[in-house]
């Protein structure tokens, strides 16, 4: 019998978790089996605790389930105490344990697929909700020359910011107030991609040859990719990157082995187009 991993989520059906961890089995030859599971809003603790009773090993968690994980689990990694969520949780005798590889997932696609350097860098992150929470600290361990995070409610930008003010060269500012100033890099962590829409940005907003990363993805360039790509990158890209590399580091913590990800990347890029 294989062990049994699952993804919990609401919506579910379109997870890519699914096709990401099955490849990784079919490839480290590790005896796992990966489904996804729909849970109701509310019932998030009762369907951990009956795939735990039904012998699952460990979990993924989607939107809307990551601050309910980060809750549940007794033992958390400093990673997921940091994103203030958890994507990822496992089993150790009673105790239920949570990480987050979500900020890991973006860094690991940035420097190691696209061999971009963060350091000394200047960053504009868009959005203060949990996607970008998620991603503010593993994106100061790059050593950037600093973190502007915009959001479209300054005050969540600002909240954000100061949570993470000890860590690193953080600051805020409200997406309308936004100069033409040009960036390096920008990451898009709002939920605009998700509606087709695109942050309002003004002109400048990233040097010619900088680098534009959605942690959205999609089958089509999303709107913020053809941003980038008008503005000039060098890179513009979707996170569908992240999402192998976060699971990749959820299947390591669970699997203690690390598969290998370019050909995942490749074959859901390929799957999505089809
Ligand atoms: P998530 O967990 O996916 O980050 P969230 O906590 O609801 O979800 O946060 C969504 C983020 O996307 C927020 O930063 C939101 O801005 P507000 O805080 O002002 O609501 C941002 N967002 C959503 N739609 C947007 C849009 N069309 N333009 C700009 N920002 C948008």
């Amino acid at each position: 019998m294989p062990d049994r991993y699952a993804v919990m989520g609401h919506p579910i059906a379109h997870s890519k978790s699914p096709f990401i961890h099955r490849r990784f089995a079919a490839e480290t030859g590790e005896p796992v089996a990966y489904e996804a599971i729909h849970v109701e809003p509310g019932d998030f603790r009762t369907a951990v605790e009956r795939f735990r009773a039904a012998g699952g090993c460990g979990l993924n968690v989607t939107i809307p389930f990551k601050e309910e994980a980060y809750a549940l689990a007794g033992r958390r990694s400093e990673r997921a105490d940091r994103a203030g969520s958890v994507n990822t949780l496992w089993f150790e005798g009673t105790e239920v344990c949570g990480d987050n590889t979500d900020g890991f997932g973006l860094v690991r696609d940035l420097t190691r697929n696209l061999a971009i350097d963060i350091e000394a860098r200047s960053v504009l992150l868009l959005g203060a909700g949990g996607a970008a929470r998620g991603v503010v600290g593993p994106l100061l361990d790059g050593l950037p020359q600093r973190l502007v995070i915009a959001n479209r409610t300054m005050s969540r930008a600002v909240d954000l910011a100061r949570h993470f003010a000890n860590q690193g060269p953080v600051s805020a500012v409200a997406l309308g107030a936004l100069a033409a100033e040009p960036f390096d890099m920008v990451v898009n962590a709002t939920a605009a991609s998700l509606a087709g829409d695109l942050p309002p940005l003004p002109p400048g907003t990233l040097r010619t040859g900088g680098v534009a990363y959605d942690t959205a993805y999609a089958a089509q360039p999303t709107p913020f990719v053809r941003w980038g790509e008008a503005q000039g990158a060098a890179v513009a890209t979707d996170g569908l990157g992240m999402l192998v590399e976060q699971a990749a580091e959820a299947f390591r913590i669970w699997r203690r082995m690390e598969p290998r990800t370019r050909s995942v990347i490749d074959a859901l890029r390929a799957h999505l187009a089809s």
